[in-house]
């Protein structure tokens, strides 16, 4: 169990509706390309990004399992699609659709790309206690915010 203060992580941003969060990664989840609405939403410089593994925006709220899914669909030549909870620079979150994919250059698999839209507040919601669920189940770290 990880306390953290009530402070941390509970800073939303919103994702707009008329934009679309994208990178690019290597075979291996290092980050080849960000746009400008990927580095506003998630605080980062694109320098800071660029070459970074994408864990880099993972927030410890989401299961081990959901990218366990993710990089088996993608490496099967399929499209992965699902909702994740992202961690800011400054530790706040920001929520998305992702669909993960492969890129390929004459037929051939060179890169994964990521496109990535708002949500609702329910499906968050929703989301936000299937992935507390989820984690509790396999003895990931769960959370217990402190009141001061
Ligand atoms: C194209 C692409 C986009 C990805 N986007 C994200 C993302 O937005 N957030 C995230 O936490 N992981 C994303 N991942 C998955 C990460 O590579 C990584 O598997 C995940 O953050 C878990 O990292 P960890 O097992 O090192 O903790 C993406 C992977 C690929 C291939």
């Amino acid at each position: 169990m990880i306390e953290y203060k009530e402070s941390e992580f509970l800073v939303e941003t919103e994702v707009p509706e008329d934009e679309l969060i994208i990178s690019r990664t290597d075979l291996n989840g290092k980050i080849t390309y960000a746009n400008e609405t990927f580095c506003d939403i998630s605080g980062y410089h694109e320098d800071e990004l660029l070459g970074k593994d994408h864990s880099i925006v993972r927030h410890p709220d989401m299961p081990s399992a959901a990218f366990e899914d993710l990089w088996s669909t993608i490496k099967a030549g399929k499209q992965w699609i699902g909702i994740v909870k992202n961690l800011r620079k400054d530790r706040g979150f920001y929520w998305v659709e992702a669909i993960v994919s492969g890129v390929y250059k004459k037929g051939e698999l060179v890169e994964y790309k990521s496109l990535r839209t708002p949500i609702s507040y329910v499906t968050k919601l929703k989301y936000q206690r299937l992935y507390d669920k989820m984690r509790a189940e396999n003895n990931e770290r769960t959370r217990k915010v402190i009141y001061e």
